[in-house]
């Protein structure tokens, strides 16, 4: 049987954790109870990087040692890994031996074979990214790094160096031949971009008389282990590596490296070559997901703009707060955090769509079913119910599309979309006027069919919020905490006649946030503020009779590529396909979207607008995008259609 592994990052031990951090984890923890449900064995994988300069550095400012800055700082994440309910199935520490080891012997493995040289290095060195440039890398005479920009200091010392170099071509036609390695598309590109250039042998050590904190090299007590050629080998030293063949065999190659964008190279291009160099079987898929930002910013330590997802969660809920994640952003893309956002979302999803509808056919139940899940009546189902069913076991199966394909916050649209279809059914076919009526077959089939839907509601988003799932799922009576994914495709396994349990409100409504700070602070700055476009007034609005709408020319189009509009800074220049129809338009969205995230994307255009010349460039028709204070978000269609279709 075909096994599932999923790994998250491991996460460096300088600070406690933030949003970012706790984004990655709970989507490998989706995943993995989703393919626990689905029966695949399945092995999760979390754990900390504890060596480098950063945990020295951070360890240093606090006045102790670096395992003592370890030991204190791994606890933050393991108690929130607890908190937020994350069932990794182990949690690796660099600085523990059975992962010293494995590093050694790879790495005496690979001296051995003339894998790794020494030879003396004479460049540029990025304290922060812990990687060395030539001149030719750097941009502006600072870090390359997309999000670094820092000064680099320049070094020159004897040092050793893997012989990544020779793995250039083998590489890119790995990546060539193996669309699902490097997703999404757009970062397999950037990848294979980047490989443009000629690839570096990889410096693998640091003379210890400016680092100590790490594993020693095995053939040289004068050096440490530069961290990521320590770091990586976590993936495979924590399912027993090499000496536990059987168990290593049983989850290697990785089904999935969950990352962040900001750790693409070292994924795509460092791994795969010390694998090849060690002779094993490269990982499925290396998935990298965007950043989540405050504002126009990417959350991050060392930015100060962190938000404390322990303090979120201890406010709003666990569930809710992973619920929130998950359906927020669009895996590949950035999302913005805000408590504004995740408020809306809470009370329109899960108190209003959700909570409201389950509070309502619990006390249905409870009034005209004796308390017990009514027996439906087969006479009394008609256009509604069969309709009902349909949507409820089509949006089952697209779920499952949609996880499987790393869509998830589409699958979460999906369930949304079900309860609000539940919903619109109990206004289409009011069953509490028919229980008045004393039409009680009719009360009893709208109740059974609602509470059937529900319950499919509740496995869909079983990965996801897990407890209220569950309290959910006691609600309607069903026995097993856990769902059989394979039984969310059917109708009718409620059983009739079974006790409902208590109710209590699931998702109670959250009152007001305005004028809330952020719980436990968005540390720092604030969001908001200045360039906020004032939300459009009541008065203002005027209406429009359809004939006004039908002006409007509103079209799909495909973006061939991106750039950036010399001179101003907040606008785009795109290259569209509009059903075949080549066409540039001009976009201030530069401050959202990076040009290269762009293509291949189907956005909606105004396709009849006047031409316009702006900034002395062509303009031919206009995108449609969402705003909300610093956030914007480009509108886009749900699925698959061809440029050029109408949209109305
Ligand atoms: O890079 N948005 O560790 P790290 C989304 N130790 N995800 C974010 C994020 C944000 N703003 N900030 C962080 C390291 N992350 C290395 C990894 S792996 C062999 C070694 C998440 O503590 C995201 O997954 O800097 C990112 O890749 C990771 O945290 C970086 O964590
Ligand atoms: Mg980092």
């Amino acid at each position: 049987m075909q096994s599932f592994y999923v790994t998250t990052p491991i996460y460096y031990v300088n600070d406690r954790p933030h949003i970012g951090h706790a984004y990655t984890t709970i989507l490998a923890d989706v995943l993995a109870r989703y393919h626990r449900l689905m029966g695949t064995p399945t092995f999760f994988l979390t754990g900390t990087d504890e060596h480098g300069q950063k945990v020295q550095r951070a360890a240093e400012a606090a006045g102790i040692t670096p395992r003592e800055q370890a030991d204190r700082t791994v606890v933050r994440f393991q108690d929130l890994w607890r908190r937020l309910e994350i069932t990794s199935d182990d949690f690796i520490r660099t600085t523990e031996a059975r992962h010293t080891r494995v590093v050694q012997q790879i790495l005496q493995d690979l001296y051995n074979r003339d894998e790794i040289y020494r030879a003396e290095y004479d460049g540029w060195y990025c304290v922060t990214c812990e990687r060395f440039y030539t001149d030719k890398d750097l941009k502006d005479g600072c870090c390359p790094e997309p999000g670094c920009g820092r000064v680099v200091e320049r070094i020159r010392e004897a040092n050793y160096f893997f012989r990544m170099s020779a793995y250039q071509d083998w590489l890119i036609r790995t990546i060539r031949e193996r669309p699902g390695f490097i997703q999404p598309d757009f970062r397999r590109n950037e990848t294979l971009g980047f490989l443009r250039q000629p690839l570096n042998d990889l410096c693998i050590s640091r003379p210890k008389n400016r680092l100590t904190w790490g594993i020693e090299l095995p053939f040289d007590a004068d050096y440490v282990t530069y961290v990521w050629f320590d770091a990586l080998v976590n993936y495979i030293s924590a399912i027993g590596y090499p000496e536990d063949r059987t168990r290593f065999e049983r989850w290697w190659p990785a089904t999935y490296h969950l990352i962040g964008k900001d750790i693409l190279t070292t994924h795509t291009v460092y791994w795969p070559t010390m694998l090849k160099a060690m002779g094993l079987p490269l990982p499925q898929t290396i998935f990298a997901h965007g950043w989540w930002l405050v504002g126009r910013d990417k959350m991050s330590k060392s930015s100060g703009n962190v938000v404390n997802p322990m303090a979120f969660a201890e406010r709003y809920g666990v569930d809710p707060f992973r619920y929130f994640l998950m359906a927020e952003m669009t895996l590949g893309q950035d999302a913005s955090f805000t408590e504004e956002a995740f408020v809306r979302r809470y009370n329109a999803d899960l108190a209003n769509d959700l909570g409201n509808l389950l509070n309502r056919v619990m006390k249905l139940i409870g009034k005209y079913g004796g308390g017990c899940i009514p027996e439906p009546a087969d006479g009394a189902a008609g256009g509604d119910e069969i309709a009902l069913r349909k949507a409820a076991l089509e949006t089952a199966g697209s779920v499952g599309a949609a996880v499987e394909g790393m869509r998830l916050d589409e699958g979460l649209a999906r369930v949304a979309g079900l309860t609000r279809e539940v919903n619109r059914y109990m206004e289409r076919r009011r069953p509490w006027d028919l229980g008045r009526e004393g039409r009680l077959e009719d009360t009893a089939t709208v109740l059974y069919h609602a509470a059937e839907a529900l319950r499919i509601v509740s496995g869909l988003l079983f990965p996801v919020m897990p407890n209220k799932m569950a309290e959910l799922r006691r609600a309607l009576g069903v026995r097993e905490r856990a769902p059989d994914m394979g039984r969310l495709q059917e109708w009718g396994v409620l059983g009739a006649g079974v006790r409902i349990g208590e109710m209590r409100s699931l998702f109670p409504r959250i009152q007001d946030a305005s004028g809330t700070d952020a719980p436990g602070g968005t540390e720092g700055r604030r969001t908001g503020g200045a360039g906020r476009r004032p939300e459009r007034s009541k008065e203002e609005k005027v209406e429009i009779t359809y004939a006004d709408f039908e002006k409007l020319d509103l079209r799909t189009a495909r973006i061939d590529s991106a750039e950036k509009v010399e001179g101003a800074d907040k606008l785009l220049r795109l290259q569209i396909d509009v059903g075949g129809e080549k066409r540039q338009i001009v976009a201030g969205i530069a401050r959202h979207y990076k040009p290269e995230d762009l293509a291949g994307r189907t956005i909606v255009v105004v396709a009849n607008l006047k031409p316009a010349t702006i900034r002395g460039v062509e303009s031919r028709g206009m995108l449609l995008a969402a705003s909300s204070g610093d956030t914007l978000r480009l509108v886009t269609v749900d699925g698959d259609v061809p440029g050029g279709s109408a949209v109305s």
